[in-house]
């Protein structure tokens, strides 16, 4: 979702660095760009709708300045134009405003500002912001902030220039991802690391309700009502490489086949030497015996990611577990207290809708723990405890190894949980760890049939439609490959557990209709074969993904995937793989932007 940078710099380098940033950004999302600058101590702006190039092919980059801001916008408030794109400027053409988030009330301050005879050009939100930091500007930018946030309600990460303060940057953050990069004689504001990684690795992680003013060689931040505070740097550890497309045609092909090294990565940290999982300190303060729930809260892959949580969960754990979408989870009138453990699962550990589940959920006792993959992410630092799935950068907008990762975590998580609250023997938890350490290899043989697939991918590019179905937790892996699929490759996908397509859905199947049966689970092949049948003969092109072992599945199947003969309960991490590779090729196959679909941003950060 919207991407922000801001330069603060000795050297006159404002345009290149920020257009830099802005690159680093693009894989969030967005659908125009814009950048603006102080040049000969006056604001110059320029803002394209569509991708970063026609920003690019509009501004010089000779231009020279030493400070200035730039945006990556996703729309909510007003359509893709260059007008609506950010920054927006104030009607003095004094101050420039970048902004993530939606500012809630900004009807009625658009009401005021007009009764005060101010000008709008466009149809944001944002553009409010600006017109009210001039005129509330007092020559101060902390006091100036503080003014402002006062009379804003909603979400924001914002930076502001003003040619009257030609020295500074003043950025702000409530609910919106925002750090700040500290540099040799210049620093930096973001939306996330990748965007600055290349001049920094020190980084200031701005918290909820902080002001911030940056200068070339000062940082200062401070609380809601100006107060000076101190703030600790911390240090990024992952470099950019991991962050480029090393060779790869797409991130996501790239991210996809590192899966082995995510999994191998995650037993190699939290498995210790003596064979046993180990999370450090992390649990310190948790008697599981106590805990008598365990909900699990997430937004799209996390969310499917969860559900096969919950399964591990009740395997392993005997716990009673719920997963809920962060979305829904403040409507749904949440039973949660003190003796629920509340798990929030995050790749970006920004998703806006799962942080303020997270605060509902501490607000009524419960204790919480975030799964991110970012470093610092706003989840981590809220939740009671943290754990970080280690899959490194993720930039394609579809999430793969993360998803991956986490559960792989989740597994060995319930083990760990059920060694604890002795659901399991440790004979058990044994057997059950040790099942996990074929999982690389085994995902490393998907890769063995990358051209079938993108053969079967060819085939089915041209259909409207396509229906993915299994039974138990083969149902959830249905989940994430449709989700997959369409997100990627714009075909309508749709998931249902095997059962419950003749309920109404079947009336869809055509000829050539593609169905993918997932069924890894032994004793639910026959019960898949059956539903096969249903549908082929109703015409539907039949996809199997099943183990090696399941041959029955061969007489029905138009085209088979196999998977190795894993457990039966580690088969969801095997089984996604192909099914990311499916949509991978079939949008490949349409010549898609795969990394970038349309309309998607990689971390959600709007409610
Ligand atoms: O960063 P998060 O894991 O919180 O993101 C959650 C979803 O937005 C994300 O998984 C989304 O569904 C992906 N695009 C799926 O590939």
């Amino acid at each position: 979702m919207c991407g922000i940078i801001g330069y603060v710099g000795g050297a006159d380098k404002a345009v290149e660095v920020i257009l830099d940033g802005l690159t680093k950004l693009e894989y969030r999302g967005y659908d125009s760009a814009g950048i603006a600058i102080i040049e000969n101590g006056k604001l110059f702006v320029e803002k394209k709708s569509g991708r970063l190039e026609n920003l690019k092919s509009v501004i010089r980059t000779d231009k020279e300045s030493h400070l200035g801001i730039g945006h990556t916008r996703w729309a909510t408030h007003g359509v893709p134009t260059d007008v609506n794109a950010h920054p927006h400027v104030s009607f003095n053409n004094k101050v420039a405003v970048v902004h993530n988030g939606i500012i809630e009330n900004y009807a009625t301050i658009k009401e005021q500002l007009r009764a005060e005879g101010v000008c709008f050009t466009s149809d944001t939100d944002t553009e409010v912001i600006a017109h009210l930091y001039a005129k509330l500007f007092d020559g101060d930018p902390v006091t100036t902030m503080v003014a402002l946030k006062k009379k804003m309600r909603g979400t924001y990460a914002l930076g502001i220039v003003n040619s009257d303060d030609p020295e500074r940057i003043v950025c702000a953050r409530k609910e919106g991802p925002l750090i700040i990069g500290l540099g040799e004689d210049k620093n930096f504001i973001a939306s996330d690391v990748p965007a600055i990684l290349k001049y920094t690795r020190d980084v200031i992680f701005l918290d909820d309700d902080e002001i911030a003013v940056i200068e070339k060689d000062k940082v200062s931040v401070y609380d809601a009502e100006g107060r000076l505070i101190e703030k600790e740097s911390k240090k990024i550890e992952w470099d950019m490489d991991q962050a480029s497309k090393a060779g790869y045609p797409h991130f996501m092909l790239k991210e996809i086949e590192e899966e082995p090294a995510v999994v191998e990565k995650t037993l190699g940290i939290y498995v210790n030497p003596k064979g046993d999982v180990d999370f450090g300190e992390t649990f310190g303060k948790i008697d599981f015996e106590k805990i008598e729930q365990i909900d699990i809260v997430a937004c799209g892959t996390a969310y499917y990611a969860g559900l096969q949580g919950e399964y591990f969960l009740k395997k392993n754990a005997g716990l009673k577990t719920a997963v809920e979408i962060a979305s829904e989870f403040r409507y749904s009138d949440p039973f949660v207290d003190q003796k629920h453990l509340v798990i929030f699962i995050s790749q970006s550990g920004e998703t806006l809708d799962s942080i303020m589940a997270l605060k509902t959920a501490r607000e009524k006792g419960a204790k919480t723990l975030a799964i991110a993959n970012v470093l610092g992410s706003t989840i981590t630092r809220e939740a009671d405890m943290a754990l970080y799935t280690l899959a490194g950068p993720e930039i394609s907008v579809a999430s793969t190894k993360a998803y991956t990762a986490q559960v792989t975590m989740l597994y060995l998580l319930s083990l760990y949980v059920g060694l604890r609250r002795k659901a399991i023997t440790k004979a058990q938890y044994d057997q059950r760890l040790d099942k996990i350490y074929v999982l690389s290899e085994y995902i490393g043989n998907v890769f063995f049939q990358k051209e079938k697939i993108k053969a079967l991918a060819a085939e089915i590019r041209e259909k409207e439609h396509a229906f993915y179905i299994g039974r138990g937790i083969d149902e959830k892996i249905a989940r994430e490959g449709a989700l997959k699929m369409k997100e990627i490759s714009y075909v309508h996908a749709e998931s249902f557990p095997g059962g419950e397509l003749k309920h109404g859905t079947i009336a869809l199947i055509e000829q050539g209709t593609p169905v993918v049966v997932i069924a890894t689970q032994k004793d639910m092949v026959e019960k898949m074969l059956s539903n096969a049948k249903e549908v082929k003969a109703r015409g539907a092109f039949v996809i199997v993904l099943t183990k090696k072992a399941c041959k029955e599945l061969e007489e029905v199947a138009d085209r088979m995937i196999y998977i190795d003969d894993i457990d039966d309960m580690l088969a969801p991490l095997l089984a996604v793989t192909p099914m990311q590779l499916l949509a991978y090729y079939t949008a490949c196959a349409k010549g898609l932007d795969v990394d970038k679909p349309r309309n998607l941003a990689k971390s959600v950060t709007v409610e």
